[in-house]
């Protein structure tokens, strides 16, 4: 594997280090659907490989087949020498990885972009999953055994009974859904957004000291960061921005964070794929 080293947003919402990033091709394992509407893509590399829950990689076809802009998909596992990835198909590029078949070469670039930071080992977590944010959700949350004291409580959004992955998310979920429609028998899901889902659940306002991790469209991070800031919760928020180059040269990614430096009110635009894609909402300067 050749290294390349994303080069250095001015300057970091996360001060966790960036592993070095790889340019390398895999060769799919599996291409497989995991509900109605996700797939589970499975790549093996030559080496083993490793991440940090949040980060993402850029995915292309190989040879001639090349997309001329690489996608941006969230790391959900690596194991040894795979890694995999959860995907929706909704375009071009999702269609064309939808088509690779085990054997087949993938071109990969990554870990990218700075992960979800470690609560303290007591600090009670709220995790917020939507439709493709749950990958770099789940992938945290596995990484917490043995690791993580406090309570954590998942929620996860999707449309319908039959778009949740059921068998890999085991039971620590509780599932929004925006229709109670193909709901599996036995099987638990409370109508409506998965925001207002945490927002019913009053247990979870006994503490000010929880942290927020949210991962899914901009409508629920506004609506967790909002929820966060009401209750006087930390909240860190994954943004699924369009990206071309994914480490910090095209500036196709860049979303507007409040920078102290430049003086009161002052707004810069911050590079998602270097200085996120995980941001303090706090820092975000959204308009609404
Ligand atoms: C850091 C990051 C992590 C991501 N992780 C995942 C993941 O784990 N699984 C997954 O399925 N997707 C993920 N996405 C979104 C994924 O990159 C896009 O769905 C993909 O690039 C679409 O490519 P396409 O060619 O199929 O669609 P296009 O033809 O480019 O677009 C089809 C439609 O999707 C919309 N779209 C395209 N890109 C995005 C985007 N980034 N955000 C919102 N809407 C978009 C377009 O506006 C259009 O309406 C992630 C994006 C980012 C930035
Ligand atoms: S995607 Fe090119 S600078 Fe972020």
């Amino acid at each position: 594997m050749s290294l390349m080293q994303p080069p250095d947003g001015p300057r970091t919402m996360i001060d966790l280090p960036v592993m070095p990033a790889a340019s390398c091709e895999g060769v799919v394992v599996a291409n497989v659907p995991v509900s109605s509407g996700l797939l589970q893509l499975v790549v093996e590399f030559d080496s083993p490989v490793t991440f940090q829950p949040g980060q993402f990689a850029m995915l292309n076809l190989a040879g001639d087949s090349a997309l001329v802009f690489s996608r941006p998909f969230s790391i959900y596992e690596a194991k040894d020498r795979r890694m995999s990835f959860l995907y929706r198909v909704v375009g071009r590029g999702t269609r064309a990885l939808n088509a690779l078949e085990p054997g087949a070469a993938l071109v990969f670039l990554g870990p990218l972009g700075r992960p979800f930071p470690q609560p303290d080992p007591d600090q009670p977590v709220v995790l917020i999953a939507g439709g493709v944010g749950l990958p770099p959700l789940a992938a945290w949350l596995d990484r917490q055994a043995g690791r993580h004291a406090g309570e954590i409580d998942a929620f996860f959004g999707a449309r319908d009974g039959g778009d949740v992955p059921w068998d890999l998310l085991g039971d620590r979920w509780n599932i929004s859904l925006d229709s109670l429609k193909d709901l599996p028998a036995g099987r638990q899901g409370w109508q409506g957004l998965v925001t207002d889902l945490v927002a019913s659940r009053q247990d979870l306002g006994n503490r000010k000291d929880r942290m927020v991790l949210a991962c899914g469209p901009t409508p629920l991070l506004k609506a967790a960061s909002r929820l966060a800031s009401a209750r006087g919760w930390t909240c860190w928020l994954s943004l699924e921005e369009h990206m071309g180059c994914g480490y910090g040269v095209c500036k196709g990614c860049v979303v507007p964070v409040h920078d102290a430096s430049g003086g009161p009110g002052h707004v810069r635009n911050a590079t998602c794929c270097t200085e996120g894609p995980v941001f303090n909402a706090a820092d975000l300067a959204w308009q609404d």
